[in-house]
């Protein structure tokens, strides 16, 4: 893989499920999985094989049906969670065992570990999750708020011991983008071995910095980003996959670089996750909201029918949508009324579009939006018929 290439690490079916509310069924888990696969996604944390029965069954079965990506598990830093995420994993083709321990002050006072005691338990956890699979992954969890000497002694170990990634987790979503990118640089600049392994960024949403935190850390060096279908996540949840990877294609004039993933497939693989999560998407969530390439105002609408590039940065098309949409309400203007006419094949004189519009900003007062069925009825009602 090239260095200007983002490995895509999908976690919708782990993290993403661990919202409250949002578990989906075993089926549901593996047409996720086998769209996230058909995608281009690189790695698909697949769950958490230790939590329940069920989840050790999803990702057993996912990694026997997975075709393209890799299939990872989680497990927390012993050998017990270690070793069924392995009996889970190991039968896809390419597979990941993801361990992890909380570093900072906070999470290590949980289990009272020295910071010496748990680096050691790094050392052994980790050495055991490389004796059974030849890819690791490796997070500090809660790495944005642990210290820095710290930071840089486990994560040596972690590599010594035989991960190939490191991942930093943003765990309760408190870093900034210029945070983000110079923790990133420092540690590939400090950490000895940092350059032999590939550093991936996990942020979580609290603050609405995910995915500007995800796009900064790849500035800082860092080659794969954790996210997950519609943001789905703990609390405000984590990196949208659709926005980073938006991102990265609409403006690689300035963070040139690349992922597999085709983004037709956005769209659809959206509205699937919505539905099978139970969380339906924001109307102007960006990228996947109903309204994200939709226009009302009057403005807008003159524009988008003349160029449509004077009010969308990028084509619906390339997201999985028909096109855009120029819905009529109130902000509407007679250009956008006189296209809708002719789609419904209605061609109106310019003194009938006249009376029209002003049938039609009475109706636009009273309600939301506009459908065409009462367009119809408005030119109907111009021509006698009612
Ligand atoms: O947010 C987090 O720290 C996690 C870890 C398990 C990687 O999800
Ligand atoms: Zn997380």
């Amino acid at each position: 893989m090239t260095q200007d290439r983002v490995v895509i690490f999908d976690t919708t079916l782990r993290d993403g499920e661990q919202s409250p509310g949002a578990t989906m069924t075993h089926d549901e888990k593996l047409e996720i999985a086998e769209m996230l696969d058909d995608m281009g996604v690189d790695i698909i944390e697949a769950g958490f094989p230790i939590a329940s029965e069920g989840d050790f069954a999803a990702v057993s079965e996912i990694a026997q049906r997975s075709k393209n990506s890799r299939i990872c598990g989680l497990a927390r830093a012993n050998f017990a969670d270690i070793d069924r995420c392995w009996e889970a994993v190991k039968h896809a083709e390419q597979n990941r065992i993801h361990t992890f321990i909380g570093t900072s002050p906070l999470h290590r006072a949980i289990p009272n570990l020295t910071m010496d005691e748990m680096a050691d338990k790094i050392h052994e956890t980790v050495t055991h999750a490389r004796n059974l699979c030849d890819n690791v992954q490796w997070s500090p969890m809660d790495a944005t708020r642990t210290e820095w000497d710290y930071l840089c002694r486990v994560i040596e170990i972690a590599i010594k011991a035989g991960a190939s990634t490191i991942n930093i987790p943003d765990t309760v979503g408190y870093t900034a983008p210029m945070e983000s990118a110079d923790l990133i640089k420092k540690l590939i600049e400090t950490v000895p071995g940092a350059d032999e392994v590939i550093f991936a960024t996990h942020c979580h949403n609290d603050l609405g910095m995910a995915t500007a935190n995800s796009l900064a850390a790849v500035a800082g060096g860092a080659r794969q980003i954790e996210c997950t279908i519609n943001g789905l996540g703990e609390r405000a949840g984590n990196t949208a996959l659709e926005e980073v990877v938006m991102a990265l294609k609409v403006r690689n004039d300035i963070m040139p670089w690349t992922t597999g993933i085709d983004t037709k497939k956005l769209m659809n693989i959206s509205r699937r996750v919505a539905t099978v999560s139970g969380f339906p998407v924001q109307f102007n969530k960006a990228i996947v909201g109903k309204n994200a390439f939709a226009h009302e105002s009057g403005i807008h609408q003159d524009g988008m029918l003349k160029n449509k590039e004077t009010f969308e940065i990028m084509r619906p098309e390339d997201v999985g949508l028909a096109g855009t949409s120029l819905p009529l309400g109130k902000h509407s203007g007679r250009a956008a009324l006189r296209d809708k006419l002719e789609q419904l094949g209605f061609e109106v004189g310019d003194n009938q579009l006249k009376d029209i519009f002003v049938r039609f900003k009475e109706l636009a007062d009273r309600k939301k939006e506009v459908f065409d069925d009462d367009i119809v009825a408005l030119v109907r009602v111009g021509d006698g018929e009612d």
